[in-house]
């Protein structure tokens, strides 16, 4: 039977889940796999850490030079995130020949390109299910499950946390701090939890799935970024009444057009198959033209559901003598001839506090319409207390560019005929 070695590098949540996870099946894919996959070294600072896990002392590597010099070691873990060491250390391993399997959002987000171009030229893998949405298998899907297709349109809720945060605050009509407090209790958001909540982490996913669903490099950079630090509860139950569900999405669409690519708060109809995809799970919904409709539902995150990705990447190299690369010609400026997007199109839920009397109503219409937007529904809504005459006003808009809307937002703002109180986008 073919021998494998591998080494994990960090054993943290993610990789303390994959060591587990391997010790654990090794008879399970001797037998389905016909291939025994050896854990041969790990590479941790924290000894409580490998004695927790119980990582034989001879299974324990001194430094990522001797993971790399050890010619039983095929396959390199790389679990430690971020990009700075662990990049090094991914680069060392791929300049020795070792295929690496990594977790690492943000490193494949901002350097595949570099560290695939050092994996073809030394004759390894580069593979990272695990990258994004945890244990759904995206990665595999788009690389091979759906090929078929030209994909024209991505939706995903892919991070659990903003995804708690948004259903708290759907269900139990918290605000954002309540809500960031109880994810933060249950473990799901960070002490700091900028990376998500500010979006970085939805971004990081988006810019890796996009590239693949749409034969592109999608630079991170090029997606636009907006968290869920600013959303108000008040506006999750007015887009109730409205028929939406308020969800954290990462969108990518591709067209004649170009690719348009953007990640924020967006209100979608309550019976989209996002709309019920609640608590701390992740979804993606994709659309190609072959295929119609189609949606991966599962567990973003957590160090089994992870782990199920990373050892997934494990058995496809270590039972696959071709490797997989990127789809299309990735060289330094593989993204120069992409057209992106930035004034997109989409309608608009746009709630205003404005003084309840004769002729500000057609004013207001005036300023959209005066920018060629064209509104489906506006609804006052009573006043928020007995001795006030402002009154909050919802617009939902037909599909309009967005520099349209922010065009009209700038001129409600000075024009002081009405305070902006919010405005999301909406997707059909
Ligand atoms: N922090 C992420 C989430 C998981 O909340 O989904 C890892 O990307």
């Amino acid at each position: 039977m073919k021998r494998v070695g591998v080494a994990i590098l960090g054993l943290g949540v993610v990789g303390g889940g994959t060591y587990k996870t391997l010790v654990d099946h090794r008879e399970f894919y001797q037998k389905t796999q016909n291939v025994d996959i050896v854990v041969e070294s790990v590479l941790d600072k924290n000894t409580a850490r490998l004695k927790e896990l119980g990582v034989p002392e001879e299974c324990i590597a001194g430094s990522i030079a001797e993971v790399v010099a050890n010619p039983a070691i095929d396959i390199v873990i790389e679990t430690i995130g971020g990009v700075g060491v662990a990049k090094e250390f991914v680069m060392m391993a791929l300049k020795e020949g070792k295929t690496v399997v990594t977790a690492n959002k943000e490193m494949i987000s901002k350097c595949s390109h570099e560290l695939e171009r050092i994996a073809r030229r030394n004759s390894c893998g580069l593979y990272y299910e695990a990258s994004c949405v945890g244990g759904v298998p995206i990665i595999r899907t788009l690389l091979d499950g759906v090929q078929a297709n030209h994909i024209t349109e991505m939706m995903g809720i892919v991070n659990g946390t903003t995804n708690y945060i948004l259903t708290k605050m759907a269900q139990d009509g918290a605000d954002y701090q309540t809500a960031l407090k109880e994810a933060q209790a249950l473990g799901y958001a960070e002490f700091d939890p900028t990376n998500d909540v500010e979006a970085f982490d939805s971004t990081y996913k988006l810019s890796i799935l996009s590239s693949m669903a749409f034969h592109t490099k999608v630079p991170y950079t090029k997606v636009h970024r907006e968290g869920i630090t600013t959303v108000d509860a008040k506006d999750i139950a007015i887009g109730k009444e409205f028929g939406y569900a308020l969800k954290l999405l990462a969108i990518g669409k591709n067209s004649a057009d170009g690719v348009e690519v953007r990640v924020h708060p967006t209100f979608i109809p309550a019976e989209h198959p996002l709309a019920s995809v609640n608590d701390a799970y992740n979804a993606v919904y994709l659309r190609g033209d072959a295929l119609d409709d189609i949606m991966l539902y599962g567990k973003g995150a957590g160090a089994f559901p992870t782990a199920s990705a990373v050892v997934s990447d494990v058995i496809y190299a270590a039972t696959h003598s071709e490797i997989k690369y990127s789809t299309f010609k990735n060289n330094a400026t593989a993204d120069s001839n992409v057209k992106f997007i930035s004034d997109f199109s989409t309608a608009y839920y746009i709630r205003l506090s404005v003084v309840d009397k004769a002729g500000v109503l057609a004013k207001i219409c005036s300023v959209f319409s005066k920018y060629g937007i064209s509104i489906v529904e506006i609804a006052q809504k009573g006043r928020e207390c007995e001795n006030s005459d402002v009154v909050p006003l919802v617009i939902i808009t037909h599909k309009t560019k967005e520099n349209a809307i922010r065009n009209a937002v700038a001129k409600l703002k000075v024009s002081e005929l009405a305070t902006v109180e919010s405005v999301i986008r909406v997707e059909a």
